[in-house]
């Protein structure tokens, strides 16, 4: 029976694909340090750390493709993004070799390339990375993994580059960034079956009318197609947030409020 390990699958995205990936015949195995909400029937339930060699080796036994969504998601102290995203991710990629696995899905962010300057949008697939945050530079080294293991092991290796993953657009920002849940499960599943993909780095992010920060390019090329529009809720959003205002410094570079001089682990404390 075709198996998915999806780890963080208690969280946000975890829980946005939990709906959109089953699939009659398909296993979702959830792997959080939290247990899910509800397992369904063709769910499997694996509560441990990213970080844990053996336990990741045996969650990744028998397994058709893991996507990798757990760890930190945000800006947070040094040794904790070393330790869970960092050597998580190595830990994951490697349980992922070691027990066979083809293919690992890898959730990077617009946050590895924050810095590119609103004048080179629209972002290339592939830009030189440009890490706004530790958390940004984790997202970097989980790249950088995703090749080495892709070129040294054969893995295939998807690293999208995730934008705003989030029920509505709630900001200014996220109506240009906007990646909506079913617009999610349209882009994993098709990095789940595109055919022998190799190495790639895309965007993730919906069909936007204030979009075009990205390329698409890459995430068409593995089959995805958006179909959602930040613009059904403009209106609510900019009646709570105003217009936005193209001389805000948010909208000077792609990673927005990441970029921020306050905006680091020692502020955010
Ligand atoms: N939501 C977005 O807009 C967005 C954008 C870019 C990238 N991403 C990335 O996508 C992934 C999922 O994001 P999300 O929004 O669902 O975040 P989230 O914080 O809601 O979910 C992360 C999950 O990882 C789990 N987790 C934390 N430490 C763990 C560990 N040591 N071992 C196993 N699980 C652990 C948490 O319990 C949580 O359920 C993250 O890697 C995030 O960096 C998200």
């Amino acid at each position: 029976m075709p198996t998915i390990l999806i780890t963080g699958g208690s969280g946000r995205i975890g829980s946005m694909l939990r709906q959109r990936l089953a699939r009659p015949g398909r296993i979702l195995r959830l792997l959080d340090i939290t247990p899910p909400a509800s397992p369904g029937p063709d769910e499997e339930v694996v509560v441990a750390s990213v970080t844990d060699m053996a336990a990741m080796t045996e969650a990744c036994a028998g397994v058709d493709a893991v996507i990798h969504l757990g760890g930190v998601s945000g800006e947070g102290p040094w040794d904790k993004i070393m330790e869970i995203n960092i050597h998580g991710t190595y830990t994951v990629f490697d349980a992922a070799r070691r027990a066979g696995v083809p293919r690992v899905i890898f959730a990077s962010s617009n946050h590895a390339v924050g810095f590119t300057p609103r004048s080179a949008f629209p972002v290339p697939d592939y830009a030189f990375p440009a890490p706004d945050t530790y958390y940004g530079v984790s997202k970097v080294t989980g790249e950088a993994l995703a090749s080495m293991y892709h070129h040294r092991y054969g893995l295939d290796a998807i690293c999208l580059r995730i934008l705003s993953c989030f029920e509505r657009p709630t900001t200014a920002r996220m109506l240009s960034t906007w990646l909506s849940p079913d617009d999610a499960g349209r882009l994993f599943e098709a990095c789940l079956t595109a055919e022998r993909p190799g190495f790639r780095v895309a965007f993730g992010v919906s069909a936007n009318t204030r979009g075009g920060w990205v390329s698409l390019d890459e995430a068409r090329a593995l089959g995805y197609e958006p179909r959602d529009d930040a613009e059904d809720y403009a209106a609510e959003v900019i009646a709570a947030h105003g217009a936005p205002d193209p001389d805000d410094p948010v909208f000077a570079y792609l990673g927005g409020e990441f970029t921020r001089p306050g905006y680091d682990a020692e502020h955010l404390k």
